[in-house]
């Protein structure tokens, strides 16, 4: 049952801005090839080239999958959006000229948003906050709202000042429940300190592929930015949404995070051997561990903690695009499909749950990754040596652990026996940058995207969300006394108690 075989043979795909070592995934680049013949459709090319060209049709929603046109700064608001009005809000607002109704700039940013209007933001603006540009001699702080029961609310409303915020309301559809619930919230706060003309005139920002919704709710036309209804939720960080990020760290990196994905867009349309080309590998690995190996989830395990919110973003891109058991044609599918999504920052997972995957009794597969050189200016050469020293310690305990995932390891105790066999890739690039970072990200759309056309299912919808929606729609008019209807059993005696 334990391999316990070392690798004898390296198996990497090197680019200049990413790195994939697949040596731990116990499958050679032949066997990857015969693999791809029998599983990537002969129009593979094609569809590529159409997603690239933002000509992929959606089917079930009847439009094409743009976010890939976003991959240009001119480009991340729809045309006819008002000329530069994305890098012209970025600019004042970071150095301070964007000002309040009582005359005092901008210090706080908070977004409000969910899903794919929250975490490609937060992670982006977490992940890339030490490249800032320094054209900003003004400090501004980001903060994400999300949750529609208002815990974030509860943390950020006491550190902000009515009069120095902003906010921006992030909802591709302008309609999602928690985020105006969080929005309505904050009117309440507000009141007492400016009135809601003065809020609606300088300390709020709209992003939105529904422009009448943002004019319904009075956001000027000067503060809203809107990008294409064919740009997917999960799919939108390098549109306008990406406000958040590019008010991190400059209009200028954020092109940099743009031109990231390019690369990676170009990578991924042009090399044809599917054992050269990353996303295409990810892919193939994915299915094969998902249909060969029975394998039914995937831990993302970034080792640097600039890329802890990459588990969760994870989950929404590859969960809410290939979960699904009907192809786009609305067929049975008989294979199981997109795997669970799940991880953690790989180091402190170390002294969580890593126990349980090197002993327990489960399957898995993960992806580490990996970032292997890191400066750290700013601070003292004895510091900026000690912090070097931590990333390579960082990058060691990364190294051990895919190790003994994969070969084990055997003892005459069986306590400290590994069980080993566990598939991994290891995802590397020798720094992080806005632009890495950008490859990153959409190695791993491009890799969602193929995994969806092995399945032939529609990566682009996400029907399975909505029942929830209304269902909790007729939940909510019992609990606040507008209707008498009853459920089951369980859900009316809590109803009760409320
Ligand atoms: O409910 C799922 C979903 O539609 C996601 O696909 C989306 O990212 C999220 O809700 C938020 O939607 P919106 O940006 O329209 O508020």
């Amino acid at each position: 049952m334990v391999n316990n075989t070392p690798t004898t043979t390296t198996y990497t795909v090197e680019t200049e801005f990413l790195n994939l070592d697949y040596s731990y995934q116990g499958l050679t680049p032949e066997q990857i090839s015969d693999y791809a013949q029998t599983k990537l459709p002969a129009n593979f090319t094609k569809l590529k080239q159409q997603l690239i060209q933002g000509e992929f049709k959606n089917k079930t929603e009847n439009r094409n999958v743009s976010h890939v046109l976003n991959r240009s700064i001119h480009n991340v608001v729809k045309a006819g959006n008002g000329k530069n009005r994305f890098t012209e809000i970025v600019r004042s607002l970071r150095s301070g000229q964007w000002l309040g109704a009582t005359g005092k700039p901008i210090t706080d940013v908070v977004n409000i948003g969910v899903g794919g209007s929250d975490l490609g933001p937060m992670m982006g603006s977490f992940a890339l906050k030490e490249f800032a540009d320094d054209n900003s001699l003004h400090t501004l702080h980001t903060h994400f709202v999300s949750s529609m029961d208002g815990g974030q609310l509860y943390a950020v409303l006491p550190i902000i000042d009515p009069e120095t915020t902003l906010f921006i309301i992030a909802s591709k559809s302008f309609g999602t429940i928690d985020t105006l619930a969080n929005v309505n919230t904050v009117k309440q706060w507000l009141q007492p300190h400016l009135t809601e003309e003065q809020w609606l005139s300088r300390h709020v920002i709209g992003v939105s592929a529904n422009n009448q919704a943002m004019t319904d709710f009075g956001i000027p036309p000067s503060q809203q930015l809107s990008f294409a209804d064919s740009v997917g939720g999960r799919f939108s960080m390098w549109s306008a949404i990406g406000l958040p990020i590019a008010l991190t760290i400059g209009s200028n990196q954020f092109s940099k995070m743009l031109d990231g994905a390019k690369a990676m867009d170009e990578h991924f349309a042009e090399v044809d051997d599917p054992t050269q080309n990353i996303p295409v590998l990810l892919a193939l690995l994915g299915v094969y561990n998902r249909e060969q190996r029975n394998i039914n989830n995937v831990a993302i395990l970034p080792y640097d903690g600039r890329l802890r919110y990459l588990p969760s973003y994870m989950q929404q891109l590859d969960m809410e695009s290939n979960g699904k058991q009907a192809t786009h044609d609305n067929q049975p599918l008989t294979t199981p499909t997109g795997p669970i999504i799940w991880g953690g920052y790989g180091p402190n997972g170390q002294h969580a749950f890593f126990q349980h995957l090197h002993q327990g009794w489960d399957t898995f597969t993960a992806d580490f990754l990996a970032v292997l050189h890191r400066h750290a200016p700013g601070f003292s050469p004895a510091v900026q040596a000690a912090l070097r020293e931590q990333q390579r310690l960082a990058v060691s305990n990364c190294l051990a652990h895919r190790k003994l995932m994969w070969e084990g390891h055997t003892s005459d105790d069986a306590r400290n026996t590994y069980i080993g066999n566990h598939p991994t890739n290891l995802l590397y690039v020798d720094e992080l940058t806005p632009h890495s970072f950008g490859a990153i990200i959409a190695a791993y759309e491009h890799k969602v995207f193929t995994q969806g056309v092995i399945w032939g299912l529609n990566s682009f919808d996400q029907p399975g969300v909505e029942k929830g929606k209304t269902c909790a729609t007729d939940i909510l008019k019992v609990i606040d006394g507008q209707a008498d209807t009853t459920f089951d059993a369980s859900t009316d005696s809590i109803i009760r108690r409320m």
